[in-house]
């Protein structure tokens, strides 16, 4: 296996990884979108839409649910959805930081280093994308609280090779999955859906980048160095899923934030929704060795496993 000049000497990126890369790219050059013209931001919201299939909501299924009106719903699925989107923009913000320094002074002629930057390209477009349906949905930011927001600026400034994609991966995939059943649903706002379908296309190529270049790093890692990238990740996972919903969108809907929280902790179903946008994810990290008997108790503790 031939490797390809300058990539090889940052880490063991042979020309069959760089295969990988070039399929994205063609991919990428076939099926890409233009979110300011892809959307119509003009249309008006329809009053009894959802922000996101009522399913997906934290409160789905609890006694809370139960007693809440028809208007409450709505108000605290488009809450929860623009909650979970301005975390993307967070979340967003962050890896194309952290994909920029990986790819700092590599092979501009490697199909690895064009596809990097079509990431972040694409970055840049979901974030203006999400930010302008939160203004349309006249949903405030939420931003994560000061600890969580330090904790991703360390984050973003140490986290290289494994850990960077890793933490990318698991943003990617959890999100994922929602925004499928979002696109599809019937009673979901047109913006989110469109949005979403957007996002699932542009993804499903970061989603099998990152993929590749976790196992490129891990290849012939060390037990401990495999070990201390498992937990990295989980902590990871455990920031991007605690914080993905802001406990502010259940005032929004004029609830109880107290009971409203204690009720999302105790809801099974919610629990279930979970294990299942991390189902894929879990089945990577198995086969990449990366879960551990430390990473294994966090997802357990958030429901991902
Ligand atoms: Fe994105
Ligand atoms: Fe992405």
């Amino acid at each position: 296996m031939t490797r390809t000049g300058t990539a090889a000497r940052f880490h063991g990126h042979t020309a069959a990884d760089d295969d990988v890369s070039k399929r994205l790219l063609e991919s990428a050059a076939t099926l890409s979108y233009d979110p300011a013209a892809e959307i119509d931001w003009e249309a008006p919201l329809p009053d009894g839409h959802y922000g996101l299939n009522p399913e997906w909501s934290t409160l789905y299924g609890t006694r809370l649910w139960g007693e809440m009106s028809e208007e409450q719903r709505v108000t605290l699925t488009r809450h929860e959805v623009c909650s979970i989107m301005t975390t993307g923009i967070w979340f967003e913000m962050i890896l194309q930081q952290m994909v920029l320094r990986d790819q700092y002074l590599k092979d501009p002629g490697s199909a690895e280093f064009r596809f990097a930057l079509t990431e972040i390209a694409d970055e840049c477009r979901h974030s203006i994308m999400f930010a302008r349906a939160c203004e349309k949905m006249g949903v405030p930011q939420y931003r994560p609280s000061r600890l969580i927001a330090q904790a991703g600026r360390l984050y973003k400034a140490t986290a290289r090779g494994e850990l960077a994609y890793g933490g990318i991966l698991v943003a990617e995939e959890v999100l994922d999955v929602m925004q499928r059943d979002w696109m599809r649903g019937e009673n979901v706002l047109e913006i989110v859906r469109g949005t979403s379908r957007i996002h699932v296309v542009e993804e499903s190529r970061h989603m099998k980048f990152a993929r590749q270049e976790i196992r490129e790093r891990l290849r012939g890692a060390s037990p401990a160095r495999r070990r201390a990238a498992a937990t990295g990740i989980a902590a990871g996972a455990f920031v991007i899923v605690s914080s993905m919903v802001h406990p502010g969108v259940y005032r929004a809907a004029g609830l109880d934030v107290e009971r409203a929280i204690a009720e999302v902790r105790g809801s099974e179903h919610r629990r279930a929704m979970m294990r299942t946008s991390s189902r894929h994810l879990m089945a990577f990290l198995a086969e990449a060795g990366l879960l551990t008997r430390a990473s294994t108790a966090i997802y357990r503790r958030i429901h991902m496993l």
